[in-house]
């Protein structure tokens, strides 16, 4: 007899398609009958800095959460999630039944689009959202108790653009946080097919030569000399440009920034996601913002640098100005563009459903 039924194998399936920072899948998942565990695996943690307090990793794990809610409906069965703290482990992020009591008809309206979501860093066309659009993305948001921001004034989307770039500038000329994105990346296919995880240049959809100067900037010491020559510059022209080319910048905010939160807004973010793929919407997540950010508002701008700190506040206020209308007490699971554009040139990989999935329930 198998440890674990067919069904539950595949709803373990549908959660490892979920995003993850980094693509670093902190998860694994325990079956028990018709119970399924999600349990945040700290060994997969690659970026500390950026995932202030777990943050991140919580989103992810709310995330993997969302597809099996919605992949169970698919399949016509029922999910019941019980979020953290679950019996006496803590790293237990939650616990889903499964049950057959009726489907949520919109959730399993959702469920072809598990398996095609992905994210799309491709420029777009300058298309605005249309009015359907832009509704059926902020019930998906309001579904799972959060709620959707989004932007698409050109003079708010050219300030949201510079400020992007000067974090995008931190992140590449700080060493910690150099160091954190340059192990995310994978260099070529036989890297990417080895590990299975971390994000493929062959995904970030840039031309040759700015492969070319990614390469060079792995050495932080060259990175640093750029820096100081004035690279910072070509960061904000970019983010500038991009988002001058999308439909939207957008905000998935929660009412509260505790883990139980986070995993909270993972399942809306999720949704919001799919509900962009199956709108035909490109999604591009801009997380080093959202996260430092985060560690300025929440956390005083601990284990940053007094001076980073400092940008990072003027940063934070600027952003309060773009988006005076959020609660600032709210936490923000995610900023990321919206586009319509052509479609994504290659899927990322995941390790496989049995690196990740366990007979019986998670230890104590
Ligand atoms: C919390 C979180 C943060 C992310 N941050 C970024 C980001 O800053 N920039 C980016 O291009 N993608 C970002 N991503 C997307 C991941 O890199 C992506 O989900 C992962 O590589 C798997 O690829 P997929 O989404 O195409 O399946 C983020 C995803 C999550 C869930």
């Amino acid at each position: 007899m198998s440890k674990y039924s067919d069904f539950m194998r595949e709803m373990v399936a549908a959660a490892i398609t979920a995003p993850s920072g980094g693509n670093n899948q902190p998860w694994e998942f325990y079956v028990d009958g018709d119970a399924l565990y999600v349990v945040n695996d700290r060994s997969r943690a690659t970026a500390p800095t950026l995932d202030v307090g777990e943050r991140a990793t919580y989103a992810a794990l709310g995330a993997a959460v969302e597809n099996v809610v919605v992949a169970a409906s698919g399949a016509g069965r029922s999910a019941r999630v019980q979020w953290l703290p679950i019996a006496d482990n803590p790293l237990v992020a939650a616990r889903i039944d499964i049950d057959d009591s009726p489907v949520n008809a919109e959730d399993a309206a959702l469920s072809p689009y598990i398996g095609e979501r992905l994210t799309n860093r491709r420029p777009g066309r300058q298309q605005p959202l249309l009015a359907e659009q832009t509704a059926a993305l902020s019930a998906a948001a309001s579904a799972r108790g959060g709620q959707l921001y989004l932007c698409s004034d050109k003079a708010r989307l050219d300030e949201i653009g510079e400020i992007l770039g000067i974090s995008d500038a931190i992140r590449m000329f700080s060493s910690g946080l150099h160091a954190e994105m340059m192990s995310e990346l994978r260099w070529n296919p036989r890297e990417t097919e080895t590990t299975r995880d971390g994000i493929d240049i062959a995904t970030l959809e840039i031309s040759g030569a700015q492969r070319s100067m990614i390469r060079m900037l792995r050495r932080f010491g060259v990175a640093r000399v750029m820096g100081k020559l004035g690279a910072g510059k070509a960061f904000i022209a970019s983010n500038r440009q991009a988002l001058a080319a999308s439909s939207a910048f957008a905000v998935v905010t929660i009412p509260g920034h505790s883990l139980t939160d986070y995993l909270q807004g993972g399942r809306a973010m999720e949704r919001v996601w799919l509900t962009a793929t199956s709108l035909g919407l490109a999604f591009q997540p801009l997380a080093a913002l959202t996260y430092l950010l985060m560690r300025v508002r929440f956390f005083g701008g601990q284990g940053l640098p007094a001076e980073t700190v400092q940008i990072l506040q003027e940063l934070l206020q600027r952003m309060d100005r773009v988006f005076p209308e959020i609660d600032r007490e709210h936490g923000h699971v995610l900023y990321f563009r919206l586009a319509n554009a052509e479609p994504a040139s290659m899927r990322s990989l995941r390790r496989p459903v049995d690196a990740v999935l366990r007979a019986g329930k998670p230890p104590d």
